[in-house]
């Protein structure tokens, strides 16, 4: 394959010598300017650690310094070529962040060079870079045995290590390995062959690179098109740009927009080289069709047969924020160049990336990886990650930081959520509130434990049942007695109580009634979930706010005192955190202020806004 290009990630620690191993490559092999060159040769004199040589390691972590400066993914990606192939290297620090560097480089990778250090073999690090390089759909990896030197060159030392790892690979199901002992400093198999491992009789690490197959591109398979710009420069032109993520297509093709079902032909394929004949799966292009048909960002074009559209899918995560992701919030999905809201409904499992044993859990931490199902506030279309990355791969983003925090790969459409449908009912929420004569709509205390939540909402559904207004009022010390009495106070019970009471709150509102709703709740992205269960003038937020040195005095049940002592756990505002509301539609300071008068204010409010009348 003259000139084809490989995209190559490495994996591994800078202890396990990765730094001078791609220095070396890079080196050999690469385009280094001459100032470069001669400042590398200065630097490896004064600082390097490989004496009279040339310390590789330097190379690439200078370019890792200046990397640094503004580049908020540590992802490096390196370029050298031979004279038979090309290759791209995306480098992944082994630090911490490690899953989320490696979902950035491994997405496109068509093979993965593992590096192990001769001397320890297999660390769980290495088991887990494999698992979620094979996770992102890579199948070949080179696993690159380094520093044989200093074991002696140990012919029995290395074949174990490869036992060790072919052993596990083979759980992961699929992966090619090619195992070459190295030793990067001196160069040994690096580029070449050496003599110093008689007992090897494979090739070199450059060799396998050379050798190895490109990822397939999917030009064989239906055509697919995910619209990332509608480009309009005038009244008399309409294109539709993207890459194509599959397929092939032609002047003359019939396409379909998947979300709307429309059908239309294309006339003319577009490149920045002017119209092509044809083009295939990877090739940047805009489509010009015979007809004017509803097509907008995001939407997806494709040919027969179509793809599937789903609001359930289930999804393989690798959970890369600081911040857990719980069973029952919501975050937005980026799927091509469509955004919707997806609520996390089950989490199936999470993986033990070192037994690859699948374990249940309802959170997902930092760096782990799991199985989850999404529920979707639109439809989406689709393919599993399998068939393909482009309509099978995505990201959820944190609603309220607006961190990238997971990448996610579709395994499917939860059939059965799918097939549970919603029922129209004839008599609805309009109906039943205008039996009551009165609208509906949520009132959300929040605040700290103490804060007067709820003795000011019980005054409020006084106040309102006097004016003849249809009320209830769920309180979080109630509602934990029954339908939550399964949860206590970890961030995911909290999450879960939240969810469940503002399922209903909903249902209350659309049986016509004023829910007032009084909890805690902690988090900004749960009361946003509660917010948007109901129409948008249907939610007030109600800030009861306290500080926490008052809630501490009043302490009306004596919880303060005790969460002071120790005695309970995850106590919000003493050793849990409590996120304030940003813009609540009502503020209540109550330091100052009598409950009656905050009743009041509430309920003035509601005036306001003809809520009440
Ligand atoms: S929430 O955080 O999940 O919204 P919720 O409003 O349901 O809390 O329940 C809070 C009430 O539970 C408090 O008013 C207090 O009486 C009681 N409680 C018991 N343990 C805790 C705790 N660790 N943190 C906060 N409240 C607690």
């Amino acid at each position: 394959m003259p000139n084809s290009l490989l995209r190559v990630l490495t994996c591994g620690s800078v202890d396990d010598g990765k730094s001078t191993l791609i220095g070396r490559m890079l080196y050999e092999c690469g385009r280094i300017p001459d100032d470069v060159q001669a400042a590398l040769e200065r630097d490896s004199r004064r600082y390097g650690t490989v004496p009279g040589g040339i310390d590789y390691a330097l190379l690439v972590d200078g370019l890792a310094a200046e990397r640094e400066q503004g580049i908020t993914i540590d992802v490096a990606y390196r370029y050298f070529e031979t004279a038979s192939r090309r290759f791209i290297l995306a480098d992944t620090p082994g630090h911490e962040q490690y899953t989320r560097n490696m979902v950035t480089g491994a997405s496109t990778a068509d093979l993965a060079v593992l590096l192990v250090d001769a001397r320890k073999g297999l660390l769980n690090q290495t088991r887990r870079h494999a698992a979620i390089a094979s996770m992102l759909g890579i199948r070949q990896v080179v696993l690159a045995v380094n520093k044989m030197d200093l074991i002696g060159f140990d012919q029995a030392r290395f074949a174990a290590i490869v036992a060790d790892f072919q052993a596990f690979a083979a759980q992961l199901g699929g992966l090619e390995v090619t195992a070459i002992p190295v030793c990067a400093v001196a160069g040994d198999n690096v580029l070449a062959p050496t003599d110093r491992m008689p007992w090897y009789t494979g090739g070199s690490l450059l060799a396998a690179l050379e050798d190895a197959a490109p990822r397939m591109a999917a030009t064989e398979a239906a055509f697919r098109m995910a619209v990332q710009y509608v480009n309009r420069p005038d009244l008399d032109f309409r294109g539709f740009s993207g890459t194509i993520a599959a397929g092939r297509i032609a002047p003359g093709q019939q396409i379909t927009n998947v979300q709307s079902r429309v059908t239309a032909t294309v006339t003319r394929v577009l490149t920045m080289d002017g119209d092509l004949p044809q083009a295939e799966a990877g090739d940047a292009v805009t489509l010009v069709l015979d007809q004017e048909i509803d097509i907008s960002r995001g939407d997806v074009l494709a040919g027969l047969p179509l793809p599937e559209t789903t609001d359930k899918i289930s999804a393989r995560l690798a959970w890369f924020d600081e911040a857990p992701l719980f069973q029952g919030r919501s975050y937005l999905l980026q799927i091509g160049a469509r955004l919707v809201v997806a609520t996390v409904a089950t989490v199936a499992h999470v993986l033990d990336v070192d037994t690859l044993a699948e374990v249940s859990a309802r959170e997902l931490k930092f760096n782990e990886i799991g199985q989850v199902t999404l529920s979707l506030s639109q439809p989406i279309v689709f393919e599993t990650y399998a068939h393909s990355h482009t309509l099978g791969g995505f990201i959820l983003i944190d609603r309220i930081s607006r961190n990238t925090v997971a990448a996610g790969m579709i395994l499917g459409t939860d059939r059965i959520a799918s097939d549970v449908h919603w029922h129209q009912l004839t008599v609805d929420k309009a109906a039943r509130a205008a039996l009551k004569g009165q609208r509906p709509a949520v009132l959300w205390f929040t605040g700290l434990s103490g804060a007067g939540k709820s003795t000011i909402a019980n005054l409020v559904e006084n106040r309102l049942h006097t004016l003849g207004r249809h009320t209830i009022l769920l309180d979080g010390d109630n509602v934990r007695h029954g339908l939550n009495r399964d949860l206590g106070f970890s961030e995911a019970d909290r999450v879960e109580n939240i969810r469940r009471v503002a399922e209903v709150a909903r249902l209350c509102v659309d049986a016509g009634l004023i829910v007032l709703v009084s909890f805690i709740s902690p988090y900004r992205a749960e009361r946003l979930l509660a917010r948007e269960r109901v129409a948008e003038n249907e939610f007030l937020e109600v800030y009861v706010d306290t500080p926490v040195d008052e809630c501490r005095r009043r302490d009306p049940k004596g919880l303060y005192a005790k969460a002071d002592a120790g005695q309970i756990r995850n106590f919000t505002g003493v050793d849990a955190p409590y996120e304030a509301p940003l813009s609540p539609e009502v503020h209540l300071t109550t330091i100052d202020a009598p409950p009656e008068a905050l009743a009041d204010q509430v309920v003035g409010e509601l005036r306001r806004r003809g809520m009440i009348d």
